[in-house]
């Protein structure tokens, strides 16, 4: 089975957040979106400075994005960068990520992190990128097809469980960020749907 497979109905999940369908429909306002850019300037960090420590960072060239990130959030926060906070479930998962980068015999699954996440931006991120405030350098990348492979030839089958667990943060992240609006998540349509509990 792939990645894709394995973490397809979480992909749903996620798709499906309130989050997710705000990113999406062109009405997210700047504060929203920036609060959004201020969470994942975190989740980035982490995640890269664990690629990097590791050595995979040489072969994914064009795979950072925190600092794009970064440029996006000051760009749309301006003067209000000190109102925006990190939300529970962003601070959980960079104890998870700083957890697994400092298990030498877990380190290597940061890999299944960055399959969620940037393989997430290089497909999802694309039509996000339409219907977002301020210049969207987060999802700009130099080279995407060269780095789409560049990700998939280290992706290997025994990421599985750790791919489904970097959706899962990413979903509690989306219903924080929900909540923090107040917010309504959607009615669940299936019990495939009710993946996570939380
Ligand atoms: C805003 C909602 C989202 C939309 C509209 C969206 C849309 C898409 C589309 C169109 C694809 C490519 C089509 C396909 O191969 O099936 C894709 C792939 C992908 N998405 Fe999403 N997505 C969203 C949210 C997310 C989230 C929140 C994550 C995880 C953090 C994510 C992770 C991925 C990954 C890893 C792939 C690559 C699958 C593969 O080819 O292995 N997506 N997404």
């Amino acid at each position: 089975m792939t990645l894709k497979e394995i973490t397809h109905d979480l992909h749903r999940t996620a798709e499906r957040t309130a989050f997710s369908r705000l990113l999406v429909s062109g009405k997210i306002t700047q504060q929203q979106y920036a609060q959004y850019l201020y969470q994942m300037a975190l989740v980035y960090s982490t995640i890269e400075t664990g690629v990097k420590e590791i050595g995979f960072m040489e072969q994914l060239p064009g795979l950072e994005r925190s600092s794009h990130i970064y440029h996006d959030f000051i760009e749309l926060a301006g003067e209000q960068q000190e109102a925006f906070i990190f939300l529970p479930a962003t601070l959980a998962y960079h104890h998870y990520l700083m957890q697994l980068l400092s298990d030498d015999r877990r380190r290597h699954l940061i890999r299944a992190h960055v399959y969620c996440r940037h393989m997430g931006d290089l497909f999802g991120g694309q039509i996000i990128a339409k219907r977002i405030p301020g210049s969207g350098k987060f999802y700009q990348f130099a080279q995407p097809e060269a780095l789409r492979s560049q990700i998939r030839a280290l992706l290997t089958p025994d990421l599985g469980e750790e791919a489904k667990v970097a959706f899962e943060w990413t979903i509690r992240i989306m219903r924080d960020l929900s909540a923090s609006f107040g917010i309504e998540e959607p009615r669940k349509a299936s019990n495939q749907d009710n993946t996570l509990t939380a």
